[in-house]
């Protein structure tokens, strides 16, 4: 029997979760309960043996359409879409369409003439996917747009984060780096706040954005003191790609002062624990023997549960778009 089915009535977060959308583009404005239940039935996933049949949307068809390169992102989507039983295309358009001159509305209106169920986007700019959720009939995941939001990714570092510490509240997260050109950034700030952390921010003036404590965050120039007593220390690669130049400091200049090394996360809580969404530079955002020492780096951890994130994510969607139908 289908493990799926034969939990339902187990308890309230073994059942699939019903969104107040059919869409998951950000963070910013969801509920805290919604967010929380998301959370719990990924956990309940992430719990799951691998081969627990979980394949309950059989004929219920994915595009994994990236505008932009990405391998965890992409495949951690793909794997959760095939746990599920779906069907998952992939499309790359990075040196396809767009080249050809081809309008965002036209790529949008020629995905929607394949019928799929939901498509899942990465572009490299913001709003890309808030269009396609205009303009399309299918629900729409942002998988990351320019430097506005990454949710599933926040969602991800959030249960990493609960089901190692057991709680979001009250914890002091320090995210540090290229805040400014960061989507993973703002997601996670949105994210983090509304679940009750303290998020503080690190950065060199050139990648603070202004007016950031508008957020209710703590923004900090000096690392030393921006991860004092933090539970958790959050890493975040440079993002050359996006930067406009006069910003973009030496890697070496870099790790002096914003990289972190024993020496700094000593001030952090004796405990705290070291996150980075990847890619991650060695040497340059985090001391290499820092990301592999496994007692403090949840690093592996957050691929592995980005899996059972996505999983609720795109089971939440499909029941979500069920009950708008019924009713
Ligand atoms: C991040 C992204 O693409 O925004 N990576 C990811 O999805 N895991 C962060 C980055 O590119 O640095």
């Amino acid at each position: 029997m289908n493990e799926l089915k034969k939990n339902k009535n187990k308890g309230f977060f073994s059942s699939p979760i019903k969104l107040s959308s059919n869409h998951l583009l950000a963070i910013e404005g969801m509920e805290k309960s919604e967010i929380q239940k998301l959370i719990e039935r990924a956990d309940y996933f992430a719990n799951l043996d691998r081969h627990t049949n979980t394949k309950v949307l059989q004929g219920y068809v994915v595009l994994n359409v990236f505008f932009e390169n990405s391998t965890r992102t992409r495949v951690s989507f793909e794997l959760a879409a095939r746990r599920l039983g779906a069907e998952v295309i992939n499309i790359s358009l990075i040196n396809s369409s767009i080249k050809k001159g081809e309008s965002l509305l036209d790529t949008a209106s020629t995905l929607n003439a394949m019928r799929p169920d939901l498509l899942i986007v990465r572009h490299p700019h913001s709003g890309a996917p808030l269009l396609f959720a205009d303009y399309l009939n299918c629900s729409i995941i942002n998988a990351g747009d320019g430097r506005h939001e990454h949710p599933t990714q926040a969602l991800l570092d959030a249960l990493t984060i609960k089901r190692r510490v057991g709680y979001l509240e009250g914890l002091k997260i320090s995210i540090c780096g290229d805040i400014a050109n960061s989507r993973v950034a703002r997601s996670n700030i949105h994210l983090l706040t509304t679940m009750g952390a303290e998020v503080r921010c690190v950065a060199p003036s050139t990648l603070m954005p202004s007016n950031l404590e508008n957020l209710g965050v703590k923004c900090f120039s000096n690392m030393k003191m921006g991860i004092k007593d933090a539970d958790v220390v959050m890493l975040l690669r440079l993002q050359n790609e996006r930067m406009t130049g006069t910003e973009n400091p030496s890697e070496r200049e870099y790790f002096k002062f914003f990289g972190l090394d024993e020496a700094k996360l000593a001030l952090a809580n004796p405990n705290a624990v070291i996150m980075h969404p990847g890619p991650m530079n060695r040497g340059v955002e985090i001391a290499s023997a820092l990301a592999d020492d496994t007692n403090r780096s949840l690093i592996k951890t957050q691929v592995e549960m980005g899996v059972a994130v996505r999983m609720s994510i795109i089971e939440a969607l499909n029941h979500t778009k069920n009950n708008m139908m019924k009713n």
